[in-house]
């Protein structure tokens, strides 16, 4: 069977998408995730867009060592050498160049003939090549350009050394009909087609980007991007989870295989959705909350007999739990340490004994301790190790109700251990709260959006609260869990605040 190589751009277009942030240590933990997952190449940034990017992609390119890691480039000089110098350190490096070859887009936009586009797209992949052997290009908005045109493209750049031709969807307007007979068209028109391999980047403005990257793989693409959970520009990209899936399912129709370890699929999800702040639709396919759920009382019998009835994956594929073990207050340190590790995590020791001491403290809280807790417990210990804690909750108390004046007393641990506390009035306890840690940290920000949300059934459980401030146009995303739920909105506020501080 044929391999199709599996690009994932969450670190680069994912990160594009609206309301995502992520600080550099949050881009090393899903890149890390992402090696584990199998992904053969990491974009891990654009390193001429900011600094922030340039430190990532530098800082993957020194840790990551399996996947090929790529940096993108428009085809201008100074991104090509940024790039280049981003990556010099990484084992495989990749540059990936590109420049927009739809009339739109080269009269609107660069304002250029399409010869002076031409030339600009040929001497920057040579420019490139003088740097990395492994050099992508994309015409971007290639779906809405003359076939003509990109033929001529792409034959003038795979004759200066590019070794991977991505065909970008960019706007997400293609039907999967005509893509697939875009790509086909590519390989029959492109002379020296043969000394390069074809990607597809399909967005998903129509909801086809999965289906435009099976329909480019039908025809002969061999390389597919995508990201986690499908996040990125606008409507997002096409979701790996579920091109990997589909792929593997029906091999029959395919008959293609990919290198991702798929249980490695559901920790990964969960893990883009934590820390870029976008939770997983219950529908989504395969990694949603009722993808492997069944209401109705035929499907359930029918599963109960045979799973195979109504479920085409086994979930156990994507590393979704078997059974849903309910842990307590008796429960052990080994017994958490199993549970732990057929839920996917292998902390180190030091990591478990501070885990166990909150599972503990929560068991005391809660009868009993779910799956989704454990999870919610990990995600709150990754929130404040992944990131240098300038402030820390210490104590917190509220007065509310409806005739009370809603106050709250905040008593906050700076770094270096220095203990400072303040008091405030707001028109709720959260806000009274807030207000008091802006008494505290003093951080001009503004709140842009806010929601709690139950993390399993019942009256005990845990809240747990997303944030997102802006500071200087820059958003920060804060996510806190609790079972008091006032609790949870500090610790979601001052995850952000400190993200804003160390950015800073
Ligand atoms: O959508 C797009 O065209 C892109 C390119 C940079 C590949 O993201
Ligand atoms: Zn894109």
């Amino acid at each position: 069977m044929d391999k199709v190589v599996i690009f994932d751009t969450t670190l680069r277009d994912g990160e594009q998408a609206a309301g995502a942030s992520l600080n550099i240590n949050e881009k090393l933990e899903i890149a890390r995730q992402l090696e584990k997952l199998g992904v053969d190449v990491i974009e891990a940034g654009f390193p001429a867009s900011s600094p922030g990017d340039f430190e990532a992609v530098q800082l993957v390119s020194r840790e990551i060592r399996n996947p090929v890691i790529c940096g993108l480039a428009r085809a201008i000089a100074n991104d090509i050498d940024k790039a280049a110098e981003a990556l010099k350190d990484a084992r495989h490096p990749r540059i990936h160049v590109f420049v927009s070859s739809s009339d739109i887009h080269i009269m609107h936009q660069l304002k250029k003939s399409k010869e002076e586009v031409l030339e600009m797209a040929r001497n920057m992949v040579k420019r490139a090549r003088g740097y990395v052997e492994d050099i992508e290009f994309s015409p971007m908005d290639a779906s809405r350009s003359d076939p003509q045109y990109i033929y001529q493209m792409l034959e003038a750049v795979i004759d200066v050394g590019a070794t991977t031709l991505n065909i970008p969807d960019t706007v997400g307007y293609s039907i999967p009909d005509e893509f697939g007979r875009l790509i086909a068209g590519i390989f029959k028109n492109v002379p020296n087609i043969n000394k390069a391999k074809i990607s597809v980047h399909c967005h998903n403005d129509l909801g086809l980007a999965v289906a435009n990257s099976l329909a480019a793989i039908q025809n002969g693409a061999r390389q597919v991007e995508c990201t986690i959970n499908g996040v990125g520009e606008r409507a997002g990209n096409a979701a790996l989870e579920e091109i990997v899936m589909i792929l593997k399912t029906r091999s029959d129709l395919f008959n293609v295989t990919t290198n991702i370890n798929t249980e490695q699929i559901y920790n990964t999800s969960r893990m883009v959705s934590e820390l870029m702040g976008f939770p997983v639709q219950p529908n989504k396919a395969v990694v949603g909350g009722n993808a492997f759920r069944h209401q109705s009382g035929i499907h359930q019998d029918g599963v109960m007999k045979l799973s195979s009835t109504y479920e085409i994956m086994d979930p156990k594929t994507i590393g979704l739990p078997g059974s849903c073990l309910v842990m307590g207050k008796s429960s052990g340190r080994h017994a958490f340490k199993e549970r732990l590790s057929e839920l996917g995590y292998n902390p180190a020791d030091t990591d478990i004994d501070r885990l166990f001491s909150s599972f503990k403290e929560l068991a005391d809280k809660k009868k009993e301790v779910t799956d989704r807790d454990i999870e919610s417990l990990v995600a709150e210990d990754k929130r404040i190790t992944i990131i240098a804690e300038a402030y820390k909750l210490d104590r917190i108390q509220v007065t509310c109700g409806d005739k009370g004046v809603p106050t709250a007393a905040v008593r906050l641990i700076k770094e270096d251990g220095t203990v400072i506390a303040d008091a405030a009035l707001g028109t709720g306890p959260v806000d009274a709260v807030y207000k008091s840690i802006n008494r505290l940290v003093n951080v001009p920000n503004k709140l842009t959006e806010f929601t709690v949300k139950s993390i399993t059934e019942g009256i005990d459980a845990i809240g747990e609260v997303l944030i997102r401030i802006e500071s200087n146009g820059v958003t920060y995303t804060g996510r806190g869990a609790d079972t008091d739920i006032i609790v949870a909105c500090a610790k979601a506020y001052l995850n952000a605040l400190n993200k804003l501080v160390s950015a800073n």
